[in-house]
């Protein structure tokens, strides 16, 4: 199971907002897209999934294993975004139906790609639940969106994406709106499962410290395009460009702040 972008390029009414972005994402591997507000992180990763807003055309090459996903129908890429490839989101409320209970919604998850009766849906919804380490996930799972914190709301997004056990999980900036604590433990929520499933993983974040914690590799984008692709480490260590060396200035304070916490 690999991803392979090559020269990747969006338009929005004429303008150029992915300008020819190529990676690879080998099997199991964990690749972080990092730049500024406006760099092209999501239409990158929203390109990945065919979920491109109105108005924007991708061109260039997304394979996923022997698939070419650019032109794919629309029914086939939705077929994939369900079974084989994830997505997570900066703000949960997004994924979410605020006016189902989160156990039905983890439970449609299941469906799409399993045919379960009511009952085990719910055993099921509440196994999800529980593994995405939601309390009390009995009784959670009864509840509305909007009667959870954020961070459990981004626990239940967390556990649509991976009810299918996709291969890749693509998540953008998923702990950006969330508290410094709760972004913590979501970070380290998704690397364990990341880990239990084997599956590949492309992190969105603008943000070095963060970056460092979840990827072993990292590609930088500004204005469309990539700017340095390297080992996390390197970024950290020797940025090579202009860009790179001002998100780690950005990131000092987070990541070096003497108590270990974030800023
Ligand atoms: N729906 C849209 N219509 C027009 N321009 C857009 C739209 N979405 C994003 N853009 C523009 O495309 C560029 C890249 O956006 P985006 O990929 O969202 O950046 P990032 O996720 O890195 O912050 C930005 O200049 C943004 O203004
Ligand atoms: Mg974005």
């Amino acid at each position: 199971m690999s991803l392979r972008v090559n020269d990747l390029v969006v338009e929005i009414d004429g303008r150029r907002v992915v300008d020819g972005v190529s990676f690879e994402v080998p099997n199991g591997s964990r690749l972080g897209l990092i730049g500024e507000s406006g760099s092209g992180k999501s239409l990158t990763a929203l390109s990945l999934l065919g979920l491109l807003p109105e108005g924007a055309t991708a061109s260039g090459s997304i394979r996923w294993n022997d698939t070419e996903l650019i032109g794919l129908p629309d029914r086939e890429l939705a077929r994939i975004r369900g079974d084989e490839i994830g997505m997570v989101f900066q703000e949960p409320r997004t994924a979410l139906n605020p006016i189902r209970t989160v156990g039905r919604q983890i439970a449609e998850s299941i469906r799409i790609h399993e045919r379960i009766g009511r009952r085990e849906a719910r055993e099921r919804a509440i196994a999800e639940a529980t593994r995405v380490r939601l309390p009390d996930p009995e009784t959670i799972i009864d509840r509305y969106p909007h009667q959870l914190s954020g961070g459990q709301r981004q626990r239940v997004a967390i556990a649509m994406a991976l009810a299918a056990r996709p291969r890749l999980l693509i998540a953008d900036e998923p702990t950006t709106a969330l508290d410094v604590t709760i972004q913590a433990e979501i970070l380290d929520l998704l690397l364990t499962l990341v880990e239990e499933d084997g599956m590949s993983l492309v992190f969105i974040t603008h943000d070095l410290a963060v970056l460092s914690q979840v990827a072993v590799d990292g590609v930088v984008l500004e204005h469309g395009r990539v700017v340095e692709a390297a080992p996390v480490s390197t970024l950290l260590r020797s940025p090579a460009s202009e860009v790179t060396r001002g998100l780690l200035r950005d990131a000092t304070a987070t990541l070096w702040r003497p108590d270990g916490g974030t800023a």
